[in-house]
């Protein structure tokens, strides 16, 4: 009576209560969150599709994470995200969750929470803005920023220019319409088999973005009487398709971090070398910023996510469950593809296989670093250089424009303590951008190596990831300016050429900073946080507690 009559304060009719499965709709809407404001509308039409299915629908908040204004990274928050989430998944008298996500951080924290509780679950993300459109050319969100960044230090730009570029790129409800993180994390989730086909690219604005709501409104219910949990969805198998289709839509190096957390919620074993290996047979074969020129809005006009997985055949484990109940191979099946210009055929790739994520490794970065070759310059791949080194970003924008800054196009920029316990929270500030001086003379790119991530529309031969960060006593905290630094990305390595007995000295005069903060939530992530090699999740949030609540009194 509790339950029933303290709900029907909301206004419901008892037939509400007659049994029907109750369906949690997790909604990341915040006027804080640009890239998810509109997610309270795509929340009716799920919950219409709930009601024709005879669920009874709830929608409540959790944590929304806006990429642009959280300091000092949303990325500190992914993990108290997923926290609540679980919590709120298990705490509450829910028999499915619908998961309304869209902007970088909130599709992989609810997943990692769908994951740990396994209570059935779909996702929706909220779709990609319409493309930018400046001085009559397409202009993606993020990649644009970067190049005008550039522009603006070089002179090629005047702020005025800037400003009003600012509203043209960013014209309608959405995400990032760039293939950056929230694009890729939406696709790795339709990949995955947890949102349905096609969700991934229609525009937020679109109307079928809201009609494929109201469906997902409706397949939750067929979950939940089908008891089809994450766990049967998201297996191996599923990752290794989620893996070879971030390879092959040109993803971000996020998709790493993201799939090994979630991953390490489920159990299911997935290491860093996986998304090498398994990338290695695998064309790139989107051409979308930041590796190439479409964006989001032309990728659903060609044929969105199927279209590419149709492409990518027997690449993929066809037989793979997902959350219509049908596999991946027969949801693909008949995918038709509009535009070879934006999504390739397997025999005419936009990038030949190889051009994915490569792992790197050696004496600078023992457990791994990543780089995205598809956005690296060629030339760069393999290079030999000197370390100038700093100590933080701040530290180096402080001298970006000085004229007398002793570098060049060889030199290797060194930019450490950006790790998750280091900055905290491991931010997107490792492709900094070129020194002022260079960009003058028309360099482009540089190698860059940092123990932070990059923003997944950015671009340019950086090496991210490092681990052991350097606040970890990794040896990236060892490494002094005129060092002699060589990447081979041909042999996955990265070394700092630097004797053993030199670098032991060095570790010898090192000490650890200290914590980034004495208490609060920062306080408990820096205490637990992983490194990136694993997903950078907390390390008592690794595995799943089901979701029966620990001790029911009532
Ligand atoms: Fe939200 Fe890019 S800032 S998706």
């Amino acid at each position: 009576m509790t339950h029933r009559s303290w709900m029907r304060s909301e206004g419901f009719t008892t037939e509400v209560f007659d049994g029907r499965p109750v369906i949690g709709i997790a909604t990341t809407w915040s006027e804080l969150a640009p890239c998810n404001v509109h997610l309270h509308r795509v929340a009716e039409s799920v919950k219409r599709g709930v009601w024709q299915a005879g669920g009874f629908p709830l929608e409540f908040p959790a944590m929304a994470l806006g990429e642009t204004l959280l300091r000092p990274t949303a990325m500190l928050y992914r993990n108290l995200l997923a926290m609540e989430a679980e919590e709120l998944f298990r705490a509450n008298p829910l028999d499915g969750v619908v998961l309304l996500s869209g902007c970088d951080k909130t599709t992989p924290g609810l997943l990692m929470a769908a994951a740990s509780v396994d209570l059935p679950a779909v996702m929706v993300t909220g779709g990609p803005k319409l493309n930018g459109k400046y001085q009559g050319t397409d202009v993606g969100s993020g990649t644009a920023v970067w190049r005008w960044e550039e522009d603006l230090l070089a002179g090629r730009m005047t702020q005025e220019e800037c400003f009003f570029a600012e509203g043209c790129m960013s014209r309608s409800d959405g995400h990032c319409m760039t293939m950056g993180t929230a694009s890729t994390m939406a696709s790795v989730a339709e990949a995955l088999g947890m949102q349905l086909p096609y969700s991934a690219a229609w525009p937020a604005v679109d109307a079928r973005r809201y009609e494929t709501a109201q469906r997902a409104g409706q397949v939750i219910v067929d979950l939940v009487n089908s008891d089809l949990s994450p766990s049967k969805i998201m297996t191996r198998q599923a990752f290794e398709n989620a893996i070879r289709v971030n390879a092959a839509i040109g993803g971000s190096t996020n998709a790493v971090i993201h799939l090994l957390a979630i991953a390490g919620r489920l159990g299911v074993p997935l290491s860093l070398d996986d998304f090498d290996a398994l990338a290695a047979d695998v064309p790139t074969l989107v051409n979308l910023q930041p590796s190439g020129q479409y964006l989001m809005e032309d990728f659903c006009y060609a044929g969105g996510l199927p279209a590419v997985m149709r492409e990518l055949g027997g690449l993929l484990h066809g037989d793979a469950i997902t959350v219509t109940g049908r596999t991946v191979a027969e949801n693909v099946a008949d995918a038709p593809c509009w535009n070879r210009d934006v999504i390739h055929a397997m025999d005419a790739p936009f990038q030949p296989p190889g051009t994915g994520t490569a792992v790197l490794r050696g004496n600078l970065a023992p457990d791994g670093a990543v780089l995205k070759q598809s956005a690296a310059s060629p030339h760069l791949l393999k290079h030999r250089g000197r370390a100038l080194v700093f100590d933080s970003p701040e530290a180096y924008h402080a001298v970006v424009a000085d004229p007398d800054l002793d570098a060049d196009e060889n030199t290797v920029l060194v930019i450490r303590y950006c790790g998750p316990k280091g900055y905290p929270g491991m931010p997107e500030v490792s492709n900094v951008p070129l020194p002022k001086k260079l960009l003058n003379r028309g360099v482009r790119d540089m190698v860059r190596i940092c123990d932070g991530r990059m923003s997944g529309t950015a671009y340019g031969t950086v090496v991210l990831h490092v681990t052991p960060e350097a606040a970890a006593g990794g040896p990236l905290a060892l490494v002094r300016t005129g060092d002699w630094i060589t990447i081979d990305v041909p042999s996955r390595a990265l070394t700092l050429e630097v004797p053993d007995e030199e670098l032991a000295r060095r570790r010898a005069e090192w000490t650890a900073p200290p914590p980034a903060a004495a208490r609060g939530w920062t306080r408990l992530y820096t205490d637990h946080v992983l490194q990136a090699d694993t997903g950078a999740d907390l390390d008592f949030l690794i595995g799943a507690s089901g979701h029966e609540v620990p001790r029911d009194s009532h």
